[in-house]
């Protein structure tokens, strides 16, 4: 006679909305008010870097002229990736494979590389945060870099993370302008309370398992289209859509097909995403000054469709595709590059978990057959 399955009888909360799974002291959304440790993003969009960023994430204050020196001098020595790892990393195949799959895989073989790799106490920790929020967009100019059979250039640990991501990727002195805009993406996708990627970052890290292995899991988590893989999505459909005659069509159309529309709608605002309203004007901005308007005139098209249709509103990718293409970024990079942004981020959740842990481990109501004999 089979044991009786225990069954568990609590509510389901499909996608744990609403659900409360941990405090956290990071970044809080009230209404439409997003801040990171009490400071809006707009705030922050216009008056700091991504270094200054990364740094109130994890600290929990804003640093001093003489901390953000120190940081990015800790930071530009993190700056390179061991030269027998580039070997095996431009070994890789990138012909046919998703940049998250090998962004994915060659941060988890970072941690083969990192003597250090399987501490997890507070020194170890800073250390390691730093190693890997520095080498992240490293990674991802490398593997652009192999895909189109050109060398690695090596970053210059006297900038910042933004200007040697586009250095880097394009081998060529950024035009500072795009530099600082790229910066200010940075900052907006940085950290977003308790996001799916950043969710399955903690709960890796709630078994106590490494922070290699906790950005390994987000990685996976952000690659996907309903999380992080929306922007490339974005971008793709505006090219499929072509022209601002077909878009209007094609969106009524989508809608009616009960077909999502990528870049639109979101668990937590429900009256808009203030991360979108900024990228919005930078769209409009960054496609004047490259003389594409119609991308920003198509999306913003879109935008109006969409709301009345459907009552949703952009979220943080929908706009954001049409800066990142404007910036001659290859559209599969899209979510890489969110990644190299979010790891400040899910670091600082890491180590929130770490400091109050619990492990994470929620119940399955049983549905399925019961008492059957092999
Ligand atoms: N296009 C069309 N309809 C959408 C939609 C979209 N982008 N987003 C939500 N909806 C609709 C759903 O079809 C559903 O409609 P219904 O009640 O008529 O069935 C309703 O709105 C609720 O959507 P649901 O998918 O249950 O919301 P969620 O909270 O589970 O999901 C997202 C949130 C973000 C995953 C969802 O809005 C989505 O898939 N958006 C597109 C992907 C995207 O941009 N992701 C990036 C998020 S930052």
């Amino acid at each position: 006679m089979a044991t009786k399955v225990e069954i568990y009888e609590g509510a389901v909360d499909k996608g744990l909305e609403g659900v409360v799974a941990c405090t956290t002291g990071i970044s809080s959304i009230v209404d439409a008010t997003l801040c990171f440790r009490g400071y809006t993003i707009e705030d922050l969009a216009a008056n700091s870097t991504f270094e200054e960023v990364i740094y109130l994430l994890w600290y929990d204050k804003r640093p001093t002229t003489e901390e953000l020196k120190d940081f990015k001098k800790e930071l530009g020595k993190e700056m390179f990736i061991d030269p027998e790892l580039v070997k095996q990393l431009q070994a890789m195949p990138t012909k046919d494979v998703h940049p998250m799959a090998w962004l994915r895989t060659a941060v988890s073989m970072l941690a083969l590389w990192d003597k250090e790799a399987q501490g997890i106490d507070k020194a170890a920790q800073k250390k390691i945060g730093m190693r890997l929020t520095a080498k992240l967009g490293l990674l991802v100019a490398l593997f652009e870099r192999t895909r189109k059979g050109l060398s690695f250039v090596p970053a210059n640990s006297e900038k910042t993370i933004a200007w040697n991501f586009i250095n880097m990727l394009f081998g060529k002195e950024p035009d500072a302008e795009i530099v600082r805009m790229f910066d200010v993406c940075l900052i907006l996708h940085a950290d977003h309370e308790l996001n799916c990627s950043a969710f399955s970052a903690r709960v890796t890290a709630s078994s106590l398992s490494d922070m290699y292995s906790a950005v390994t899991s987000a990685i996976g988590t952000l690659k996907g289209p309903l999380h992080g893989g929306a922007n490339e999505q974005v971008m793709l459909m505006l090219k499929s859509i072509g022209t601002m005659e077909n878009a209007v069509q094609w969106i009524k159309d989508a809608l009616d097909n009960k077909v999502k529309v990528m870049g639109f709608g979101h668990r937590v605002y429900k009256n808009g995403d203030p991360r979108a309203k900024i990228l919005r004007k930078m769209s409009e901005q960054i496609t004047k000054k490259i003389n594409e308007p119609k991308w920003y005139q198509m999306s913003a098209l879109i935008d109006d469709t969409v709301q009345k249709e459907k009552g949703l509103l952009p979220n943080v990718d929908f706009y954001s595709a049409t800066v990142y293409h404007s910036m001659n970024i290859p559209i599969d990079l899209f979510t890489p590059i969110f990644a190299v942004s979010r790891v400040s981020g899910w670091l600082a959740h890491i180590f929130e978990q770490y400091a109050n842990n619990r492990i994470y481990r929620p119940r399955g109501q049983w549905i399925g057959k019961e008492g059957l004999r092999f």
